[in-house]
């Protein structure tokens, strides 16, 4: 009898239904904005990382359309191969300039930067201390990597420390987002820093979510707490408005990534046009410090309206969490906060732990005084509905 492989899908399919964690693709209609157009519907969108509103920025489009002009659309091939031009190159000294580092090294993603840095860096007989909060991407390097890898409890500095004190030999790093992607609140860098200091570590800082939210130039959380890391890893595709990543580091780890790291050596190049458009956000970020401004002043906004509603609310960053424990609750909470144009994706396991289902809301610099009134107004109404 042949393996029924279809079958064995549709199995696993039913399962994930039956525990309320079937996932769909939904198509945009429309470019990120404040608003955005999904299934006909025009909906206040507090789903997208696109923190500043660059993601559909004239400027960006512009600088990518006429690096699509001069460069084509693809890459070709791998940067050590076909693929690297002079713009990726004036991305990496607009980084390393931006974020005050000897140099940087672009990768195609978040997810890919991490994945390929961890790996490279650090090995079976190494010892890496990572958050529990941490992203994927950094989990999965860890597990690439093949190192010993120890996880301390969120946040917990004093733990770490019990960790690397019991674990003193070998190479060692911590491992840590600088704005932990699923509650929104932010790493004690200062801390983990002088920890890293005196027990000899390497810290590697994952700024995904603060570049461009943080620090008097927006380079992130380790400008905001003036702290150096050994490696520090940003997303151009959330602040940043477009698509790819960088890690900022030293010449020689520049180096030696570009030999090891098998996400950059394996893979075709994150074309031309992205990088243009890189430049111009970093650009954008530095020198409109209003952007920012502006979305602090609606994190600031809706967290008294949060709180105003009883929700436990601090206004970390633009990411908050509203947990709701089962993921039929989360998905029902969703579904009543779109049918009053509000929306915001359920976000379930295995993105956060079983019983932590959430709806995790994203704020805008663009979002406008309404768009925030609608969405306090939308999550009264659910709490209203669900009393009853
Ligand atoms: C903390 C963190 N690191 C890394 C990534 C991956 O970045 P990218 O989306 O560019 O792959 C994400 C993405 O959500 C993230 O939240």
């Amino acid at each position: 009898m042949s393996y029924d492989f279809t079958r064995w899908a549709q199995g696993e399919l039913d399962l994930l239904a039956s525990q309320h964690l079937t996932r769909t693709l939904e198509p945009l209609q429309s470019a990120q904005g404040p608003t955005v157009r999904v299934g006909g519907q025009s909906l206040i969108n507090f789903s997208s990382n696109d923190y500043l509103g660059l993601a559909a920025s004239p400027l960006l489009i512009h600088a990518a359309q006429q690096a699509l002009d001069a460069h084509g659309l693809g890459s070709g091939a791998s940067r050590l191969v076909a693929g690297d031009s002079a713009l990726h190159h004036a991305l990496e000294a607009s980084v390393a300039r931006f974020l005050g580092s000897e140099a940087a090294l672009l990768f195609n993603s978040g997810y890919a930067a991490n994945v390929g840095l961890v790996s490279a860096l650090w090995g079976k007989t190494d010892i890496l201390f990572s958050d529990a909060h941490n992203h994927a991407s950094l989990i999965d390097g860890c597990r690439l990597s093949r190192a010993r890898t120890l996880v301390y409890p969120h946040n917990d500095v004093a733990a770490l420390e019990a960790l690397l004190s019991a674990h003193p030999q070998g190479r060692r790093a911590v491992l840590t987002d600088a704005v932990f992607s699923m509650n929104g609140d932010t790493a004690r860098l200062h801390e983990l820093s002088a920890l890293c200091e005196r027990h000899g570590a390497a810290l590697v800082v994952d700024e995904a979510h603060a570049t461009g939210v943080f620090g008097p130039t927006g380079a992130g959380l380790c400008e905001a707490q003036g702290v150096s890391a050994d490696l520090r890893m940003g997303t151009l595709g959330k602040s940043l408005g477009g698509f790819g990543a960088y890690v900022a580091c030293d010449a020689a780890v520049r180096s030696l990534l570009i030999h090891r790291a098998r996400s950059l050596v394996f893979s075709t190049a994150l074309p031309a046009a992205w990088c243009a458009a890189g430049v111009t956000a970093i650009a954008r970020v530095q020198q409109d410090t209003a952007l920012r401004e502006r979305l602090w002043s609606n994190i600031k906004i809706f967290t008294t309206g949060l709180r105003e509603l009883g929700f436990e609310a601090v206004a970390h960053s633009p990411i908050f969490s509203v947990v709701l424990g089962a993921p039929e609750r989360a998905m029902a909470a969703s579904a009543f906060l779109r049918e009053r144009g509000v929306w915001a994706k359920p976000i379930r396991p295995p993105t956060v732990p079983p019983g932590t289902s959430r709806l995790r809301m994203t704020l805008r610099a663009d979002h406008s005084p309404a768009h925030l009134q609608q969405a306090l107004t939308a999550l009264a109404d659910w709490q209203k509905a669900e009393r009853r």
